[in-house]
């Protein structure tokens, strides 16, 4: 009975996850935003177009980091971890969170193509779990690796005037830095360079159709 009632309550925990991801402007983050305090510079209205792009890209990015660690969660052992990769992905709700706010002071949305790059990360995290927890953590790793290549260039990308987008992502990046740091440190392997250049060829497909749709 108390195993069939966890399963239940593990099911609509993980609902819960799926739908706080993908409604729009339901996520909470636990931290103040880091751009609290901070005020743009002018921006025009191309350049404020343009930051909410990179910035919904951001998003779909958590969208992605928020399934990997669910679609892992499902599958993985992760005895000594799972505390740790609970942290990181409450930190990636916070990101979520705060792109989300963003956009919405950008008069931006959120991407009409999340529920199908949720499906596709779950699937990729869940694939990672199974086949053991050294490939797991690390493909948290590489792809901790690869957002914070990502973040470092939309900072460059964003408008001057955009200091709020750009308070948001330097934190992002110090979080991800961390996220990479744990992954390696618990055991994860280091991929070899063609599997990081196929991640990185998926995250150049995730971001032309992100900046538009
Ligand atoms: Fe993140
Ligand atoms: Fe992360």
């Amino acid at each position: 009975m108390s195993r069939q009632l966890s399963r239940t309550d593990n099911l609509i925990q993980q609902f819960d996850t799926i739908l706080r991801t993908l409604v729009p402007h339901a996520a909470s983050a636990s931290r103040a935003n880091p751009a609290v305090g901070t005020q743009d510079a002018e921006m025009t209205d191309a350049e404020r177009r343009h930051a909410a792009g990179l910035m919904r890209i951001n998003h779909t990015g958590e969208v992605c980091a928020q399934a990997l660690y669910q679609g892992q969660g499902a599958t993985a052992k992760l005895h000594e971890t799972r505390a740790q990769m609970e942290q990181a992905a409450s930190e990636e709700i916070d990101h979520l969170a705060w792109c989300d706010e963003r956009l919405r002071e950008l008069d931006g949305r959120t991407s009409y193509l999340n529920p199908a790059f949720y499906a596709a990360s779950f699937g990729m995290g869940a694939l990672a779990g199974k086949l053991g927890d050294n490939i797991s953590l690390g493909f948290v790793a590489a792809t901790e690796e690869q957002v914070g290549r990502h973040l470092d260039d939309h900072m460059h990308k964003l408008p001057m005037g955009d200091r709020r987008s750009r308070a948001v992502l330097e934190q992002m990046r110090t979080d991800e830095a961390h996220h990479e740091r744990w992954a390696l440190e618990a055991g994860g392997a280091r991929f070899p360079m063609p599997v990081k250049l196929g991640m990185r060829l998926m995250s150049r497909v995730m971001t032309k159709s992100v900046y538009q749709l």
